[in-house]
């Protein structure tokens, strides 16, 4: 039995990862830049044995279905080729997360399972080696193997696209992102799907290839000079820019609910009444807002005025991956 556990904190993309150049490899189309937060995380174990005679996969104490382990077995056949090792596994995965609704996430999951699988096979991968390990699990996980600021460089092949911390002086330690969750009743279109349906279709995709290689470059002398301004600007701008390649795609879809957009009014409201804050969305209805650490009181009793504590949740920047002690040894 060759066993492993590690934790991993979910990202926040600033700028964000949107499609891909290659799928198998999962190689983005441009680089993206990300904060690490320390109020989603997950941990998973992974047990190898010859005595298994198939992968299984429970998340949250619950023995996921046939889809859901081909993703985690596909990832699996990378670990045992890089092992030598013929052996099934056994992948317990469990998401921490504050309030219940949609918050899990596919960075800190297959973040937290490269390094499980790191340690039970004794790999003995860097840092380096273990995003761009992560990377072919969810592209996005990639930038969990790090703390703080990230960056993950696209690259243009399987050892050349991974991420790395942005230097950034510690600035991280003064923000916060505060999530808003909003319950829609849509059917989701998964960020893998959204994404690779934009790369084939949306008429916007070459401006939002042009837009991003600037914002990166923005976000990054924003965090050299420690600009909150600039940051939040960059960040809010670039999210937009995402969202406007769905619309013209065909066909087209958007992410938004009408309280995401609630929520974004009442967001740029908030700053022009004096406080800085700055929205992003993801593949899903929620939204995040960047703020500073010492306004998040404030920015959280204007935000009650919309939405209930239930839907609030405060995240501060986090951690990179940690291996952890198996508890039980079978
Ligand atoms: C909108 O990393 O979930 O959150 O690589 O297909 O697993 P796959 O996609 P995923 O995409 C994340 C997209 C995003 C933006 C971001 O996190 O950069």
């Amino acid at each position: 039995m060759y066993n492993g556990k590690a934790r991993a904190y979910t990202n926040i993309a600033l700028i964000k990862y949107w499609g891909k150049k290659d799928k198998e490899l999962i190689l983005p189309m441009n680089n993206s830049l990300s904060l690490t937060l320390d109020a989603f995380y997950t941990e998973t174990s992974v047990s190898f044995s010859k005595a298994y005679t198939e992968d299984t996969f429970s998340l949250d104490g619950v023995l996921q279905d046939e889809k859901a382990t081909a993703k985690i077995s596909h990832f699996l056949d990378l670990a045992r080729k890089k092992a030598g090792l013929p052996y099934f596994a056994h992948v317990e995965s469990q998401n921490f997360v504050p309030t219940a609704a949609g918050l899990a996430s596919s960075a800190s999951g297959l973040a937290a399972l490269a390094g499980a699988c790191n340690e039970a096979l004794q790999l003995g991968l860097s840092d380096k080696e273990l995003s761009q390990l992560a990377r072919r699990g969810s592209g996005s996980a990639c930038r969990s193997i790090f703390g703080g600021f990230v960056e993950w460089e696209k690259g243009y092949s399987d050892t050349t696209s991974y991420a790395q911390v942005v230097p950034s002086n510690h600035w991280e330690d003064e923000l916060a992102m505060i999530f808003i969750l909003i319950n829609d009743q849509q059917k989701d279109v998964s960020s893998r799907d959204g994404m690779e349906r934009t790369v084939a279709t949306s008429d916007f995709y070459d401006g939002w290839l042009d837009a991003v290689a600037r914002d990166i470059q923005t976000a990054k002398q924003a965090i050299a000079n420690k600009d909150f301004q600039a940051l939040g600007e960059v960040t809010e701008a670039n999210g937009l820019k995402m969202h406007a390649t769905t619309l013209a795609a065909t066909p087209p879809f958007t992410y938004w609910s009408p309280d995401s957009l609630k929520a974004m009014n009442k967001v740029r409201q908030i700053r022009q009444n004096g406080l800085a804050c700055y929205f992003t969305m993801d593949a899903g209805p929620n939204v995040k807002v960047l703020c500073q650490k010492k306004d998040v009181a404030s920015i959280l009793t204007a935000l009650q005025e919309e939405f209930t504590e239930e839907q609030l949740t405060c995240a501060y920047a986090g951690q990179g991956l940690k291996s952890l002690e198996m508890e039980v040894s079978k």
